[in-house]
């Protein structure tokens, strides 16, 4: 491991918890954030934007690794223009400050939303499952072109710097009560069930996420790398292959889905980290509404 990990975003729900995670395993942190409301475990705790050149340089002194979460993390919690803008240049300041700094692993979190569909406005579906990190893409919202521009970033920062750079496409993270509480309102409300399909219904229990990036900081892999998380499963307690049947009919199924079995391609993951999701929701089918029986 390394000994010493800044974390931005560290002031986040992915931020506490890897802050917490590393430094119960004897890892030293330095937390950058915007608003630290409570206290961290961090050795040293740095309140600054992440697009701020200096403050990131100074962050980076002592430091051997690199986790970078610091972002908009929603298209609707700032104007478009400032989603992209301030994500895009807290990455690029980012990675380019730890390559000059001679930093030699970053972790990115990136989204499942990168390809562009799950936001997109139109009435567009994903062009096959189970998704992979090929997908072809269509962005139309701000928040999905800022992940995707930082895959390129992180491309840009392996070449310049020589830095290894892994982006985690994440999809949903939360605590598993926080899931099931979301799980319950997603229930009620069958657009965003019809919505939530092109990004297969997919989740990830928090631990589940901060292993695979805990993972990404020793991994033996070079350059710069992307791999889609998800957990096992889907959301929904409805077989996977009736919720395509019903949701997205007629796009390319390059597989069979049995039983509630996961849209997302995780072989990347496995195969660069050894990471397979341990946590899944059991749903009681119970809170299944009329509508999706
Ligand atoms: N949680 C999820 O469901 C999910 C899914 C996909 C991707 N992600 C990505 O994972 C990362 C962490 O997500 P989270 O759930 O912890 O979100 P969060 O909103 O809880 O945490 C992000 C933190 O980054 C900070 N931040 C934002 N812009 C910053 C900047 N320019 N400089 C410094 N700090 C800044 C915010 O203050 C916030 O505390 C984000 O990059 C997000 O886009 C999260």
């Amino acid at each position: 491991m390394p000994s010493h990990v800044l974390v931005t975003g560290a002031d986040g729900n992915i931020g506490g918890a890897l802050v917490d995670r590393l430094t119960a395993s004897g890892v030293m942190v330095t937390a950058l954030g915007l608003t630290f409301s409570a206290p961290t475990a961090a050795i040293r705790t740095i309140t600054a934007d992440a697009a701020n050149e200096g403050a990131v340089a100074d962050a980076l002194e002592g430091v051997d690794a690199v986790v970078h979460l610091a972002a908009i993390a929603h298209p609707g919690l700032a104007p478009a223009r400032e989603v992209f803008v301030r994500n895009t240049s807290a990455t690029f300041t980012v990675l380019d400050r730890a390559g000059a700094a001679g930093i030699d692993r970053i972790v990115v979190a990136g989204s499942i939303n990168a390809f562009g569909v799950p936001m997109n406005h139109h009435d567009v579906l994903p062009a096959y499952f189970p998704l992979d990190e090929h997908m072809p893409v269509d962005h139309d919202d701000a928040y999905s072109l800022s992940k995707w521009t930082d895959e390129y970033t992180a491309r840009w920062a392996a070449s310049r710097w020589g830095v290894d750079v892994l982006t985690l496409r994440l999809p949903l993270v939360k605590n598993r009560e926080t899931l099931v509480q979301a799980n319950r309102e997603l229930l009620a409300n069958e657009a965003e069930i019809a919505r939530l399909g092109r990004e297969g219904w997919s989740y990830l229990v928090l631990d589940d996420a901060i292993e695979a990036i805990v993972r990404g900081l020793v991994a033996p892999f070079t350059g710069a790398r992307v791999a889609l998380l998800a957990a096992e499963t889907t959301r929904l307690p409805i077989a996977t292959e009736t919720l395509l049947d019903r949701y997205a009919h007629g796009v390319e199924r390059r597989k069979r889905f049995p039983g509630r079995s996961s849209l997302v391609d995780t072989t990347s993951a496995r195969e660069l980290l050894g990471w397979t999701p341990r946590h899944s929701l059991d749903v009681d089918p119970e809170l299944v509404p009329e509508v999706t029986r």
